[in-house]
């Protein structure tokens, strides 16, 4: 971890720590803006171990109140569809480029949400900012080599806060899909405006289901 990333993972945590406002997680994700990595750190990140929740992750500093880590990610892999319950997560992509493909709970109890679209973020974008209200998931995919900071705050947990990996149930997959094929118009934020009405139900699955068929929804 170098100077600058101490400090902005110092400052996470002391904010968190105290309960994070959304003033301090506005600064924390501005004051992540310039952190970068070059490519021999990258290199290092995509060269350790896979750890047992299947992905490379240099943890710096982990509880129930916070957790700040790095990923590594090599080109093409995907971190499938999850849930961060509770969680303000703030993602800054420090070298390569990811895909987010992000949802919304319409009504979590029920595992119905709707599509929000994707962006593409690389190291000259902002933090990708998610808020624990209205409660998001998303499908993470490298288009390039990629190491990214994670901020949590507060962090999963096994019993409260478990991570939960989910799919399209198919009867909702196909609707959503004929909605697109009926002529459903994407909206400015890139949801599908019959899917978005309909919602999407989502089932949740074990990692082994989850990796095996990472992406949600087939691209049109
Ligand atoms: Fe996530």
């Amino acid at each position: 971890m170098n100077p600058e990333m101490r400090r902005v993972v110092s400052e996470a945590e002391a904010a968190a720590r105290r309960g994070w406002s959304d003033a301090d997680v506005a600064a924390l994700a501005a004051s992540t803006l310039n952190l970068r990595v070059d490519e021999p750190e990258l290199q290092r990140i995509l060269s350790l171990p896979i750890a047992d929740h299947g992905f490379r992750e240099e943890v710096f500093t982990t509880d129930p109140a916070f957790h700040a880590s790095v990923f590594g990610l090599r080109a093409g892999e995907t971190i499938p569809l999850h849930d961060h319950p509770e969680l303000d997560v703030i993602t800054k992509v420090l070298r390569g480029r990811i895909r987010v493909q992000t949802f919304e709970w319409i009504d979590a109890t029920s595992l119905t949400a709707r599509e929000c679209g994707e962006v593409v973020i690389g190291d000259a974008d902002d933090a990708l900012v998610l808020r624990k209200s209205p409660g998001t998931l998303h499908v993470v995919t490298a288009i390039e080599a990629t190491a990214f900071l994670d901020l949590f705050a507060p962090y999963y947990d096994d019993v409260m806060r478990p991570c939960r990996y989910y799919k399209v149930a198919g009867s909702a997959a196909g609707r959503l899909r004929a909605s697109r094929r009926d002529g459903g118009v994407p909206s400015a934020s890139g949801d599908i405006a019959d899917g978005n009405m309909e919602g999407i139900q989502l089932r949740v699955v074990s990692w082994e289901e989850a990796r095996s068929c990472p992406a949600p929804l087939t691209k049109p």
